[in-house]
């Protein structure tokens, strides 16, 4: 088989239809489309024995029984139960209910109880404003949280704290959850991770020497990408300030339903798929307009969702690989890239 056949009918569609034949042409014989620009150099002595872990986000799941997104967060388990080798563990990267109940919880745990690894949580809006999270914490237990594995020191905030908007306006716990179940949400005004976290991280991080691997996880993306539907975090130029002293950060969050990539100072920022549904892409100017998946087949349930694993090599360099339901990776990002 020729790199010609092995692209996609759907791969040729878009190539062909949006960048002309000369693109295609430069797929098929293998021009790299991406991977340079977002090589990093390597850290640390090479201490880090290398492994591999993965990310399940944003299952949305409701109430309702049987609903479509259980059996598509279901889907993504048995992804990652059959990667090969398997993940050392997996980091979920919040919502998991969509307006916050107890039994939404419960139901995404009985579906992530088939992952036989360990899995470590951080909560998303959706999880969060029905009862500020006492269901979530008595579930998952403090949504903040760092430890060492095989070199690295990882590290999980609750992203998603906003000032009170609910007590003045005598909203009722469920008007609360309301506002924060919207994309675009006014009221609610900006996410941080807030002084009381940002304290702890200060202190986290104090005793680790500049050249350790870290590897961040957040709900929302630890930069300015969209604020409008809230696709940052407030006071994430803090958090790159109290990381700056570090030589790389790897930064990965949910929320977004998509592919994206970003980097300030040393900090690497990845966002990673859903199992529940795609956001479309918001009108501004990528900085790696390179990470951009093809728009979602929306004749296709899960298209545009999926899993995401990354393997850590022993100088701290990676490679994030998308594992998509369906087609809708560029080839430039097929083999995954480098981080
Ligand atoms: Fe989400
Ligand atoms: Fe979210």
């Amino acid at each position: 088989m020729t790199d010609f056949d092995k692209i996609s009918r759907r791969d040729f569609l878009t190539i062909s239809g949006k960048a002309g034949l000369a693109t295609l042409m430069a797929s098929a014989v293998g021009v790299n489309f991406g991977m340079v620009h977002v090589a990093e150099a390597a850290v640390g002595k090479g201490n880090v024995t290398p492994f591999r872990f993965a990310i399940l986000t944003d299952a949305h799941l409701f109430s309702m029984p049987d609903h479509k997104f259980d059996a598509q967060m279901a889907d993504a388990v048995d992804k990652v139960m059959s990667m090969k080798p398997l993940p050392d563990f997996v980091v979920y990267c919040g919502d998991i209910a969509q307006n916050g109940k107890d039994d939404q919880l419960r139901k995404g745990m009985k579906i992530l109880s088939k992952l036989t690894m360990p899995v470590h949580y951080i909560p998303g809006e959706h999880d969060w404003y029905l009862d500020m999270g006492a269901a979530w914490r008595g579930h998952f237990g403090s949504p903040t949280w760092s430890f060492d594995h095989k070199g690295v020191h990882f590290i999980g905030m609750n992203s998603i704290l906003v000032r009170d908007f609910w007590t003045a306006a005598g909203m009722s716990a469920e008007e609360r959850m309301g506002v924060m179940e919207m994309l675009e949400s006014p009221i609610a005004g900006p996410w941080g991770v807030r002084e009381e976290q940002l304290d702890w991280l200060k202190k986290d991080v104090k005793k680790l020497a500049p050249d350790t691997p870290v590897v961040v996880f957040t709900h929302s993306p630890l930069w300015d990408y969209y604020p409008r539907w809230n696709f940052q975090t407030e006071d994430a130029p803090e958090i790159r300030q109290i990381l700056s002293k570090f030589e790389r950060v790897m930064a990965f969050h949910g929320h977004v339903h998509q592919t994206v990539y970003n980097k300030i100072g040393n900090l690497s920022s990845v966002g990673t798929l859903s199992t529940s549904w795609p956001w479309p892409y918001p009108d501004v100017k990528l900085p790696y307009p390179d990470m951009q998946m093809y728009r979602s087949d929306p004749a296709i349930f899960t298209d545009g969702d999926g899993a995401q694993h990354i393997d850590l090599e022993s100088n701290f360099s990676g490679v994030m690989q998308y594992d998509p339901f369906g087609d809708m990776l560029t080839p430039a990002m097929k083999n995954g890239f480098k981080i």
